[in-house]
């Protein structure tokens, strides 16, 4: 794609996080960021918002027509108890969204040039005996897992011939603002950031500058398609990664969970921990293979730089 054009940018789902993310760092000259929310009367800085139900056809398909970029950010969070409910939400939101945005993309005069659908590097086995890239995944199994699966086969049945297509594994971003970074400042600064669990689980992560930037690149290279590992290239054990986040909040001690502990806390944060305990060991080797230069490769360098008082 012509980089030197400004572009026209339609986030389905980009009023979360990572929305606010991509709106902030990227580098690109932008001629207009919107995002579709199920929200009426959202305003987010530096961007338009249009209603949409994530589900249906309507008026905002209006924004796909001729847009450059499309990226479907939609989903409902995971951090909550996998009830039944829940589950459905979490599963529905993402395969309901990347379906209407496939359909979208079909009716429109000029679909737009490049469509990214996020997934997440969960997709992969918990492994601590070696990386996983993404040249022959070795799948997991579970929710997430199946979640996962038939979010990217969802996308793979989007027939879009006139618009290339990417999928992103990402793993946990870590911002300066969301994500779960802040938050486990937080706790650490309350004694309560010790090692989780055995601590030999791995932790892949992501620099927030380095997702927009890893979009940017995508947007460029009129060559990427398909599946890549969004993932810093060195993830670290759990308590290596817990260290660093003491370190952050300048505290010297930080209380360890037990397993058997975090099953309890978890039931009291209403979340689940798969979230802590699966071992994430991914790595990004088909950005690495075409040469994308990832501005944070190591955790110590990331953590510093969001934490620091600039
Ligand atoms: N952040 C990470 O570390 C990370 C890692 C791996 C994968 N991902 C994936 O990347 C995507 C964006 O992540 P994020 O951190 O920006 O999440 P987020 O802050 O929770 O934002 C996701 C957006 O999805 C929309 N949404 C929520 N429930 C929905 C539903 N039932 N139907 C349709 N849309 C719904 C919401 O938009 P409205 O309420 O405005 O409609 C929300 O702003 C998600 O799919 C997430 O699973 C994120």
């Amino acid at each position: 794609m012509k980089t030197e054009q400004p572009l026209r940018i339609v986030l389905a789902g980009g009023g979360g996080f990572l929305g606010h993310a991509l709106i902030q760092y990227m580098a690109h000259p932008v001629a207009s960021f919107t995002i579709l929310s199920r929200k009426r009367g959202e305003q987010t800085k530096g961007a338009k918002t249009v209603w949409w139900d994530g589900e249906h056809t309507g008026d905002w398909c209006k924004e796909i027509d001729g847009a450059d970029v499309l990226i479907n950010l939609s989903g409902r969070s995971v951090d909550c108890r996998y009830t039944e409910k829940n589950k459905r939400d979490i599963l529905d939101s993402r395969l309901k969204s990347t379906a209407v945005l496939g359909e979208a993309i079909n009716q429109v005069a000029k679909a737009p040039k490049l469509w990214i659908n996020c997934a997440s590097a969960t997709i992969h086995r918990h492994a601590e005996d070696k990386p996983m890239d993404d040249s022959n995944t070795e799948f997991g199994t579970g929710f997430s897992v199946d979640v996962c699966k038939r979010w990217e086969d969802a996308f793979a049945k989007c027939d879009t011939p006139a618009t290339r297509k990417i999928v992103l594994r990402i793993s946990m971003v870590l911002g300066k603002q969301g994500g779960v970074l802040p938050v486990m400042m937080k706790l650490a600064r309350r004694g309560l950031g010790g090692t989780m669990g055995s601590g030999h689980q791995y932790v892949s992560w992501l620099h927030e500058k380095d997702f927009a930037g890893i979009i940017a690149a995508c947007i460029e290279h009129d060559d990427w398609e398909g599946t890549f590992n969004c993932s810093a290239p060195e993830p670290v054990p759990n308590r290596e990664f817990m260290r660093l986040i003491r370190q952050a909040a300048g505290m010297s001690f930080g209380l360890p969970a037990a397993a058997w502990m975090l099953e309890i806390g978890a039931v009291f944060l209403r979340t689940e921990t798969e979230l802590v305990l699966k071992s994430r060991r991914v790595v990004p080797s088909r950005l690495l293979q075409k040469g994308y230069s990832f501005q944070f490769k190591n955790a110590a360098d990331a953590i510093t730089d969001l934490t620091q008082h600039h």
